[in-house]
Parts: C-alpha cells; sequence; structure tokens
C-alpha cells in the first residue's frame, strides 16, 4: 500500500528518474552536440553555414514536428523533472565542501541557468511557435524574437548576436550547458552502472572533463565565428544564393510546363482525328 501512497513522481520514481537520465544524454545532449558544430561552421564562413542550415531545412513542412518530437518535448520533460529533483534534494555542500558535493551543486546550479538561457535562446532565434499570428504579435522585431532567419542564416545570427551584452549572455548560456553535460555524463555512467568502482570513476572523470572542454570549444567557436561574420558580405553571398535558387526553380518550372505540353499534345491530336 505504501508504493500507492504519494504524489504520481513519487510512485513512479525509479522510472521517472531513468527516462530523466536518459533524455539527458539522447535526444537532448546528442542534440546539443550536433547543434553547437552546426553553429561553429559560421566559423567557416557564410557559405558553409548556410549550407549545413540548409540541409537541416531541407526536411521542410516536417521540421516542426521533428523538432518538437525529438528536441522540445524531451527537452520540456527532462526540465520539469530536473526542477522536480532539485526541489526534492538538498545541498550538503556548505556543510562538506569535497569536490563531488561542489559538482552535485554546480549541477543543479547550470541545470536553473540552462532553463532560463534556453527558454530565451528559443525565443531570441527561433521565438517558439511559428503560427501567423504569434509571429505577429509577440515572436518579432519589436520583441527581439524569432531573429533568426534560415535564408539568411549568418547574417541573420550576426545581427541577432550583434550586442556585446547577448555574446555574454550567449558564452554563460552556452558555458552552464556545456558543463551540466559533460557532468550529468559522469553522474549518468553511475546511474547506470557504466563505472562502478572508484578507480572506474576517476578515469570516466578525465574523459567527461576532456569532452566538456572539448565541446565548450565548440559551443565557444560558433560565438567567435558569428561575431566575425562582416554581416554584408554574409548578406550579398545569401541573396546572390537565392537569386541562383529562384532562376532554377523558374527554369524547372518551364521545363515541367513544356514536358506535360508535349505529352498532352498527341492525345489532343488523336481527339482531333
Ligand atoms: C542543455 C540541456 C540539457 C542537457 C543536455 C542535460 C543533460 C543532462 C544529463 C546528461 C544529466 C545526467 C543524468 C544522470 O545523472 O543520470 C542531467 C542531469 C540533470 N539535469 Fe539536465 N540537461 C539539460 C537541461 C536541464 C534543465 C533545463 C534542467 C532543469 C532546470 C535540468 C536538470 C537536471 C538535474 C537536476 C540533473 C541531476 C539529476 C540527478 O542528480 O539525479 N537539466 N542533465
Amino acid at each position: 500500500m505504501e508504493a500507492q501512497s504519494g504524489s504520481f513522481f513519487a510512485r513512479n520514481e525509479f522510472l521517472i528518474r531513468r527516462l530523466h537520465s536518459l533524455t539527458g544524454l539522447v535526444p537532448v545532449g546528442a542534440f546539443m552536440c550536433v547543434h553547437l558544430i552546426t553553429n561553429s561552421s559560421t566559423l567557416g564562413g557564410a557559405e558553409m553555414f548556410q549550407k549545413n542550415v540548409d540541409l537541416i531545412h531541407s526536411l521542410g513542412p516536417a521540421l516542426p514536428a521533428v523538432e518538437w518530437a525529438f528536441i522540445f518535448l524531451p527537452l520540456i520533460f527532462h526540465a520539469v523533472v530536473g526542477v522536480w529533483i532539485i526541489r526534492s534534494g538538498e545541498s550538503n555542500y556548505f556543510t562538506y565542501n569535497y569536490v563531488s558535493n561542489f559538482r552535485w551543486w554546480m549541477q543543479r546550479v547550470t541545470a536553473w541557468i540552462a532553463l532560463f538561457f534556453i527558454l530565451y535562446h528559443v525565443f531570441h532565434m527561433h521565438g517558439w511557435f511559428h503560427t501567423e499570428w504569434w509571429l505577429k504579435n509577440v515572436a518579432n522585431e519589436n520583441t527581439g524574437g524569432h531573429l533568426f532567419k534560415p535564408e539568411h542564416a549568418t547574417s541573420s545570427a550576426a545581427i541577432a548576436l550583434a550586442s556585446p551584452f547577448k555574446k555574454l549572455l550567449y558564452v554563460v548560456g552556452v558555458t552552464a550547458c556545456v558543463f551540466h553535460l559533460a557532468n550529468g555524463l559522469w553522474t549518468l555512467g553511475i546511474t547506470w552502472g557504466i563505472w562502478t568502482s572508484p578507480a572506474a570513476q576517476r578515469r570516466a572523470n578525465y574523459l567527461c572533463a576532456a569532452f566538456g572542454v572539448g565541446l565548450l570549444a565548440v559551443g565557444l567557436g560558433s560565438i567567435v565565428g558569428v561575431s566575425k561574420t562582416n554581416v554584408a558580405e554574409a548578406e550579398a553571398f545569401e541573396n546572390a544564393q537565392l537569386e541562383t535558387k529562384a532562376a532554377a526553380a523558374k527554369r524547372a518550372a518551364e521545363l515541367l510546363k513544356k514536358e506535360s505540353a508535349k505529352a498532352v499534345t498527341p492525345t489532343a491530336t488523336a481527339t482531333k482525328k
């Protein structure tokens, strides 16, 4: 009867904690790595970044469904359960001050920073929702939302991050997210019994630290790449690319029209006979 009492969370704690741990790794952690690597391609210039963004946006109308199923919903689940874990736990950092306690405490501090940063970042670049009403009234240039334009990937990202305050905000947010993932990988190894002995946990420390340093370099590289962008040059490249694409689409439409006219002609002639 004991198991039936308490909140839904308390009754299903084991399963929920495992799902929380798993979602931190896949899809949320995996997405974060791909996202930072893609964004760091701004270091390679407007053409390289635009190519990567076009590849993602080639999903077309399926993109919002993919975003919600594989990014937003798992992240919301991880964040909601994370807040519940934080609120139900107590820190002994100030009592013992061991490195492990400090990391336990930092995992929670970076969770809060990640929560507010991701909420802001998704509004700032993506706008949260893409309905006509929302974009007209809520997420627009007046409110500083939905500033990333996929067809002007590099220039719009550079304009969105033009102010030094925004850059600083992104440095803090990205650093917190990277720490949270790298330190989280270490605790995840314990949660799933991957490193159990003290010696294995010590080795895992190095592995996770190296992963964290590498990912931080990639993440900060994205901010450097965007900051180094020459907006006028990036815009010129993007406009030229849009014109080339429009001309190719026009040619393809004309060809299709000619082909379908050819296909119709024999039938029309046959009818006349
Ligand atoms: C950038 C997005 C995020 C990623 C990649 C991520 C990833 C992870 C990973 C891999 C773990 C380790 C799981 C384990 O120990 O088994 C973890 C733990 C944790 N996450 Fe996240 N997380 C993110 C955002 C958040 C947010 C927004 C919150 C809540 C505000 C949150 C709260 C927590 C908490 C409290 C833990 C520790 C759980 C425990 O000690 O049992 N995370 N996260």
